[in-house]
């Protein structure tokens, strides 16, 4: 298993181009089950749970071309399966996306139930909630979500929880559905949004999209159309919170601010002089060690769970004390115990992390749990002292679009190294 191999302390400084976003290339990925003419999306990330949803796709019947510039068009002309299985969804459970688009389509689809993840419990009874609200009827049955109804009909869908799959998958499906339906207390997530605006591009009726009250005419049919998928706004805090960790200077390029006001306003606070120009964002902490602060994720507009990772890091070595405070899911500080390996002063109050900043974390050999939490890895490997050593790096490759290539052009030193010359490595030391 390849791992990656960090020497930290030094400054990063320079320009790092934003890739389109993970959340929103998904769901519009999967848009294209909803319709007979090919879809046309642009500027989708490399990254290995893409290369998962094609594979997904590709199963169900769907014909991709990809160019060099990470131009996919996919059409679902030709459908053949209408079955996500097993193997697909546990590695990826955004596949659950696929319930909605072929149900509505097909009148017919199932899907393996995703399990437990290393986040939290995730259930998806939101997703199946609003599918039988719509008519369909749902069975689970060995592992397997399967639903099934003549023509799915508009609804009035109240959603517990703020839920983001649940919301597209339901947005999905009500476009192809017969009538008006109405989710309430909907996710105003700009991945959201973008699916949306993908939509209606194929010719869904959607309003209210970014807020808490979506409403959906449903449409006999969608066509194609060209979307360009918006940035990712987790990458760009992510190499911000890079520059405001080891005291650089950072310049992100093909990014929107106002998708990440939440960050930068604690980056802000944390001391950070930062410039907005057009698609640009610059962050300047020469000199400077972070101030600790305090957070609360919560879904958007407020501060997003997949930076929480990242800010436990930052506080780590920041001056005071801060803390964090996890809402949206139930177990996700799995990197504070491999923090602590590395010299972290945390404590953990039920779902708070209370962080005092250290003068240095050192490197240590460190296991990454899920995504987010290899990203705060890989943040500490650049500031700790000595070499960081990050095993099971294959969660990093499926959010973080050629981390390594990126940070090294910044003035990182990390790089992959394969299992085996890792091991060869082990026992000549
Ligand atoms: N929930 C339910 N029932 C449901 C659905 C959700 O109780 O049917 C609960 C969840 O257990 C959780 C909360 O609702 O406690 C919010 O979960 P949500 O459904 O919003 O999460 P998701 O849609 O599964 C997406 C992102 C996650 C991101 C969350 C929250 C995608 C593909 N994934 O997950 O991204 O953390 O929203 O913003 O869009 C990541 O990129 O690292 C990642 C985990």
């Amino acid at each position: 298993m390849d791992k990656l191999l960090i020497t930290g302390g030094r400054p990063l400084a320079g320009d790092v181009r934003i890739s389109g976003a993970k959340n929103a290339a998904l769901p519009v990925l999967i848009a294209s089950l909803l319709t007979a003419d090919p879809l046309i999306i642009r500027n989708i990330p490399h990254l290995h749970d893409i290369t998962t949803t094609l594979e997904l796709l590709g199963e169900l019947g769907v014909r991709l071309e990809i160019d060099e510039k990470m131009s996919i068009t996919a059409d679902a002309g030709d459908i053949t399966r209408l079955r996500a299985p097993y193997d697909l969804v546990k590695t990826m459970r955004a596949s659950i996306l696929v319930l909605g688009p072929l149900l509505a389509r097909f009148g017919e689809a199932e899907v393996s139930l995703p399990g437990g993840c290393a986040i939290g419990s995730r259930p998806v009874n939101l997703h199946i909630k609003g599918f039988e609200a719509m008519g369909a009827e749902v069975v689970i049955e060995s592992g397997y979500i399967r639903a099934r109804c003549k023509r799915l009909r508009g609804a009035r869908i109240f959603m517990d929880t703020i839920s983001v799959t649940g919301t597209e998958n339901l947005m999905m499906a009500a476009a192809l559905a017969d009538g008006e339906t109405v989710i309430e207390n909907a996710a105003r997530e700009p991945e959201v949004v973008d699916l949306a605006t993908c939509l209606n591009a194929m010719g869904a009726k959607i309003h209210g999209a970014g807020t808490h009250l979506i409403t959906i005419q449903g449409v006999n049919r969608l066509h194609g159309a060209a979307h360009n998928v918006i940035p990712d706004r987790i990458e760009a805090g992510t190499y911000l919170v890079a520059a405001m960790v080891t005291s650089g200077a950072i310049k992100l390029h093909d990014i929107d601010s106002s998708l990440l006001e939440s960050v930068l306003d604690k980056l802000t606070e944390s001391g950070a002089d930062i410039k907005i120009e057009g698609r640009t964002i610059s962050l300047d902490m020469r000199g400077r060690r972070p101030r600790a602060v305090n957070i609360r994720t919560a879904p958007f507009p407020a501060f997003p769970t997949d930076m929480q990772a990242q800010f436990v890091m930052m506080n780590s070595i920041a001056e005071g004390v801060g803390t964090v405070t996890e809402t949206v899911f139930e177990n996700r500080f799995m990197h504070v115990h491999e923090l602590q390996r590395m010299g972290a002063d945390i404590d953990m109050e039920s779902n708070t992390a209370v962080v005092r900043g250290v003068d240095h974390l050192t490197g240590a050999p460190v296991m990454a749990t899920d995504l987010r939490a290899s990203a705060c890895l890989v943040l500490a490997g650049l500031v700790a002292r000595n070499e960081t050593i990050i095993d099971r790096i294959y969660h990093i490759d499926r959010g973080y679009d050629c981390i390594e290539e990126k940070l090294a052009q910044i003035g990182a030193q990390i790089r992959r190294v394969p299992g085996d010359q890792m091991e060869a490595r082990t026992a000549v030391a």
